[in-house]
């Protein structure tokens, strides 16, 4: 293979997967590297808005464990991109499980008064009880229900009957509100539609790293505008989507690979390295790829899960939350029957909010809030005009708070499901998965055994790492992982 030159390698995608591909690719002193990417800009789900006089997250907004082995902690750090809280031996020393522990305000739709914060925790910890005890099937195996939503819903109910059996009604029934509201949380965190989605025996496969989740002070795409500086300029070609990948040419061309582009133009390579998003790979998968991919692949395509987790950020003049609060929890009185879904999402679609996450620091950004919405309800929000959103957003503050003249100063919400480039928002353990499905989505293309020549079609992104999908960090090592992959591949040939 090198006897006919500099392998041509071609990279589909230039979000951070894809980033962190070439950068290692070129380090490694690979010449003929591009990236193919089909919108105007880089950096894909991480991406920075502006919103009156502040930036915000369209898409990812912590670092999930900063610490020593968070790969985008320490470029972050490299390139001077965090505060000095983020890089304090007590930040990345706290081991939070996944889960930070934000000081709440409670708001209920009654909206008659604020919940003391202590009246939540007893359901709160038993539902972080639960999702621990949910991760521990991963290993175990034999789980008594396919989903940690039927498993949680199931626990609930027999242990509120058990601890809860001497506590007043009321009680109770806020409680399992709370519980209610915890799962669409979790929901988002998971970018599902409904828990019952997620498997109890996958949902350990995921692993968290040690450190206190930061964010990026000058927003996520300086990691992304830094990493770009570094690689050599005209590398990535713009607006230029590709539609087909052909493989396995049975001729005997010089280059194995053909990437047909939309405007149909086609490129010749000996690798390819796949970075587009699960949710395209669901969606586009039969014509994406010539021949088509190997069953075993696609089957851990559609199992994996790709659900919608959108953001709706609202901003305010002044606060109607306390000055130490960092999340706002809106709890339902009819929802003590932890039902899961609203029925009509046409008019409640909005039920399906949790509440909201607030800008920290109150200097730097004033008074804005971060609403969290999965699922089809936030699909179906997104269809909605900015006009529509604003409307439903502002009555149901008006409700919580029972203040009737409340009035947003601004709105501005993420719309990932119908991005065209995502169809979603990350990749999440379905029911039914296990860490095959990750194993198979990295597979490259041949598969073992073939007589072809090896690495054709490769795959990055996040939702092809063994445990850190869904993040940042986790599609930035499977990129270094498929640069790694061609680097030994190619000074093991060379020997
Ligand atoms: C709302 C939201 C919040 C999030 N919050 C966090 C967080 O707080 N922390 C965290 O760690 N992670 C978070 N994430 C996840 C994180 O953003 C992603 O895991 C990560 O950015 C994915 O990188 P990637 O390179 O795998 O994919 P992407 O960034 O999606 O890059 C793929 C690229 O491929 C391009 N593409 C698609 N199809 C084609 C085609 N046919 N031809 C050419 N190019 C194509 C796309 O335009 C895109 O630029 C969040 C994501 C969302 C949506
Ligand atoms: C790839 O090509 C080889 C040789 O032409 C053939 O035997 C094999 O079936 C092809 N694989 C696929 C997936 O088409």
């Amino acid at each position: 293979m090198t006897m006919s030159g500099t392998p041509k390698i071609v990279i589909i995608g230039c979000g951070i997967s894809g980033i962190a591909a070439a950068q290692r690719l070129v380090n490694g002193g690979f010449t003929d590297v591009r990236i193919l990417e089909a919108t105007a800009r880089s950096g894909g789900r991480i991406k920075t808005g502006r919103f009156g006089n502040n930036i915000v997250e369209i898409g990812a907004n912590w670092i999930h464990g900063p610490s020593e082995e968070n790969p985008v902690f320490c470029l972050a750090r490299q390139y001077k991109l965090l505060d000095p809280e983020a890089l304090s031996p007590e930040n990345q020393g706290m081991d939070i499980g996944g889960h930070p522990p934000w000081v709440p305000n409670v708001f209920s739709s009654s909206g008659d008064q604020l919940i003391n914060a202590e009246d939540i925790y007893p359901a709160q910890d038993m539902f972080v009880e639960l999702l621990y005890e949910s991760s521990q099937y991963q290993s175990q195996g034999g789980e008594p229900w396919p989903s940690v939503g039927e498993f949680i819903r199931s626990e609930v109910r027999q242990r509120a009957a058990e601890q809860w059996k001497d506590i007043d009604a009321a009680t109770r029934s806020l409680r399992m509100s709370v519980i209610s509201n915890l799962m669409k949380a979790e929901c988002c965190v998971n970018g599902a539609h409904s828990m019952d989605e997620v498997g109890l025996g996958a949902y350990g496969i995921y692993k968290t790293l040690p450190g206190l989740d930061c964010t990026f002070p000058g927003g996520y795409e300086g990691l992304i505008k830094n990493l770009m500086s570094e690689l050599p300029s005209g590398l990535v070609t713009y607006n230029r989507p590709v539609s087909c990948v052909h493989w396995n040419s049975s001729e005997q061309r010089e280059n194995p690979v053909v990437v047909e582009c939309d405007d149909g133009e086609k490129i010749a390579a000996d690798h390819v390295i796949v970075t587009v998003p699960l949710g395209y790979l669901k969606k586009h998968h039969s014509t994406l790829f010539r021949p088509p991919l190997p069953l075993h692949k696609l089957h851990s395509i559609q199992r994996l899960g790709f659900g919608t987790n959108n953001k709706i950020f609202v901003e305010f003049d002044s606060p109607f939350w306390d000055a130490d609060c960092e999340v706002i929890y809106l709890l339902w009185d009819d929802e003590d029957a932890l039902v899961q879904q609203v029925t009509d999402v046409q008019r409640s679609w909005l039920q399906k909010l949790f509440g909201f996450t607030v800008l920290k620091p109150t200097e730097r950004y004033g008074h804005i809030l971060c609403g969290w919405i999965a699922g089809h309800e936030s699909e179906y929000m997104e269809t909605l005009s900015e006009q529509e959103v604003t409307h439903a957003i502002t009555q149901l503050i008006r409700r919580f708070t029972g203040n009737p003249i409340l009035t947003p100063k601004r709105i501005l919400r993420s719309q990932w499901f119908h991005d065209p480039w995502t169809c979603g928002s990350y990749t999440c353990p379905g029911k039914g998965c296990s860490a095959q499905d990750l194993e198979n989505m990295m597979e490259s293309l041949p598969t073992k055994g073939s007589q072809s020549q090896p690495l054709q079609v490769m795959f990055a992104g996040e939702a092809t790492h063994p445990f850190y999908f869904s993040t940042v960090h986790g599609a930035l090592l499977s990129g270094w992982r498929e640069a790694d992959r061609l680097i030994s591949h190619y000074s093991k040939s060379k020997l």
